[in-house]
């Protein structure tokens, strides 16, 4: 098992990090009162929920356990939570779980954040995307019907156990999903990851153990070090928004759950790379490279072609990178280093919004 620290002063917590980890990750020391609400969904409870029950023993364990999908990820759900922690009298002392994906982490997350005026809260992240990227880092909150993730709080949680296990279960499709998040820290921090993935992203779409260790310990790193640096995104952590801009205009427009997060961060990613690109900071060649490694995972390169040039404008100005009314992108400047900018030509950006046409 690996262990990784997200430093962050008397807010620090491990990440742990292997195969079939659950049951060494002591999970019941991080419970610091004797009440623990776990929060699930449908697909991962009938799989994994009792494993993780017989690892509190002791404790008043109850359960919340939510429809599957990013169309859920809303205020009616999160208050589910708190009906279920009232009627079972959850105190102050309660720590929530989140065992799940993204969208369970991040509501838990948001739960645990206005619980009480806030509780503790424990990530058991269940999918690749959410144990590279959304369990690390404190980001909670839901979904609004005008903008992704629009509602939320920084809110950290006492430990992420992330356990590769958990992908034996898991649909090709969110494995895919995850992948767009792993390529993002190649393309943004790390030159030599990038690399080593163009040589293993065969293993990593097989699950080869070995290949996804070292693709989730890699991606956490580099999410625990930005976060460290950077907890609110006052700076570099929106690195970690490349391709979002886009992507998120894509999930809001085709309704949620219809294109997974990560599916539309890919599109988007291309996307950002394709404006780099034309404004000449990057060559043709990385975005095909790019473009290579999504294709082996089965992740879509292109925007949905029902999406107009305003269709994506208009969305993206909700965007909580916009200042003072301008969209601003994570774009690329070269292999393994990212900028936050509004200067750019928006023909270009035209251009690119125009890519699936
Ligand atoms: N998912 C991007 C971040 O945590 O900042």
């Amino acid at each position: 098992m690996d262990a990784l620290k997200v430093e962050l002063g008397d807010r620090s917590y491990p990440i742990f990090i292997g195969e079939n980890i659950l049951t060494q990750s002591n999970i019941a020391s991080f419970v610091s009162g004797k009440q623990v609400m776990i929060v699930s969904n449908e697909t991962i409870a009938p799989l994994h929920l009792q494993a993780l029950v017989d690892q509190l023993a002791g404790l008043q364990v109850d359960q919340v356990i939510l429809p599957d999908g990013e169309q859920f990820k809303n205020l009616a759900s999160v208050e589910l939570i708190f009906d279920q922690l009232l009627e079972k009298r959850h105190n102050r002392t309660t720590t929530l779980i989140a065992l799940g994906g993204g969208v369970v982490g991040d509501m838990t997350g948001f739960a645990a954040a206005c619980y009480q005026r806030g509780v503790n809260f424990i990530q058991i992240p269940t999918t690749l995307l959410s144990q590279v990227d959304s369990s690390v880092g404190g980001k909670t909150g839901v979904n609004h019907p005008l903008g992704k993730n629009m509602v939320g709080a920084f809110y950290q949680p006492q430990v992420v156990v992330a356990d590769i296990g958990f992908f034996s279960t898991l649909a090709k499709r969110e494995v895919a999903a995850g992948i767009s998040e792993v390529v993002k820290y190649g393309l943004i921090y790390d030159a030599d990851f990038f690399v080593w993935l163009e040589e293993n992203m065969q293993a990593i779409v097989n699950i080869d153990p070995q290949a996804m260790s070292y693709a989730v310990k890699r991606s956490c790193e580099i999410k625990a070090q930005v976060v460290a640096e950077d907890e609110t995104e006052q700076g570099i952590r929106a690195w970690l928004n490349l391709g979002h801009t886009f992507g998120h205009a894509i999930e809001t427009h085709q309704g949620y759950g219809n294109w997974l997060h990560g599916e539309a961060v890919a599109a988007g990613t291309i996307m950002a790379l394709d404006l780099s690109c034309r404004l000449g900071w990057i060559s043709e060649e990385l975005l095909a490279r790019t473009k290579a490694m999504f294709e082996i995972a089965g992740l879509p390169v292109l925007p949905p072609e029902n999406m107009t040039e305003d269709d994506f404008i208009q969305l993206m100005s909700v965007d909580k990178k916009v200042l003072e009314g301008k969209i601003r992108l994570v774009l690329i400047k070269e292999l393994g280093r990212a900028i936050v900018t509004d200067d750019f030509d928006h023909d270009l950006l035209k251009q690119t919004l125009a890519i699936a046409k």
